[in-house]
């Protein structure tokens, strides 16, 4: 099962392929989380990479590709979340052939609610101070890590995301829509109702 989950910031992406991984057993592939753990490094690379998510840009496709292409070689099994983000990028992985595209719907409002209440641990398992709260308060369930919040998930770094995904994350979208692999779901309503939704595009 190849699987592709796309959405606008905060719709819930992380949250839901964590799940999907878990009970199918696929690996789950962020680039924001993999660039988060070289930025964490703070290696030269890392740091190049940091201006990008500190402005709320996209890195480069031709980077981004090849970070996927590299995580993704001679597998079979995956969910690849918040990728592709362009239609160079899209383009680019044809040859994976994916079987389908999972598209959240949220709309706006809704996540800026998310983000305001949103933590996540070193490692990027994610909570919500409302809505997803960890078993221990500012623990981690998974790794025990210490909660915090994103250094991207300030008023005016949100605004430019969306501004980002608008133009050049949106047509990727209709891509798929053409190409007839998306399943688009209902985003809105708690973190069990939206998989259950996506549990049943998945049957
Ligand atoms: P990335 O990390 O992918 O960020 P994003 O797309 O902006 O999305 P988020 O991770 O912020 O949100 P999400 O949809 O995963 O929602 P979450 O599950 O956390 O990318 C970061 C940066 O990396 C980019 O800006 C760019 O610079 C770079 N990058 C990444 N991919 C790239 C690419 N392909 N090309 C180029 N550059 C790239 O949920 C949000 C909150 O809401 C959480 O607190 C969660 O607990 C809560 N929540 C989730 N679902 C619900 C629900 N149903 N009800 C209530 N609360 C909920
Ligand atoms: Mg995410």
């Amino acid at each position: 099962m190849k699987l592709i989950i796309l959405g606008p910031p905060g719709s819930g992406k992380g949250t839901i392929s964590e799940k999907v991984a878990r009970e199918y057993g696929l690996l789950h592939i962020s680039p924001g989380e993999l660039f988060r753990e070289e930025v964490k490094k703070n290696t030269p690379l890392g740091r190049e990479i940091k201006q990008y998510i500190e402005q709320g840009r996209l890195l480069p496709d031709e980077f981004t590709v090849q970070v996927v292409k590299l995580e993704v070689h001679g597998k079979k099994k995956y969910i690849l979340d918040g990728f592709p983000r362009s239609v160079a990028q899209a383009k680019a992985i044809e040859e994976l052939k994916v079987g389908k595209v999972i598209f959240l719907e949220v709309s706006l409002a809704e996540v800026l609610k998310r983000f305001a209440g949103r933590r996540a641990c070193p490692e990027g398992h994610t909570y919500h101070l409302q809505f997803s709260l960890p078993h221990h308060k500012g623990k981690c369930d998974i790794d025990g890590l210490p909660l915090g919040r994103r250094k991207d998930d300030q008023p005016r770094v949100i605004k430019e995301r969306f501004k980002v995904y608008q133009k050049i994350s949106l047509p990727v979208v209709r891509f798929y829509q053409r190409k007839k692999l998306l399943k688009k779901v209902n985003a809105s309503g708690t973190p069990e109702e939206v998989y259950e939704r996506v549990r049943r595009t998945l049957r």
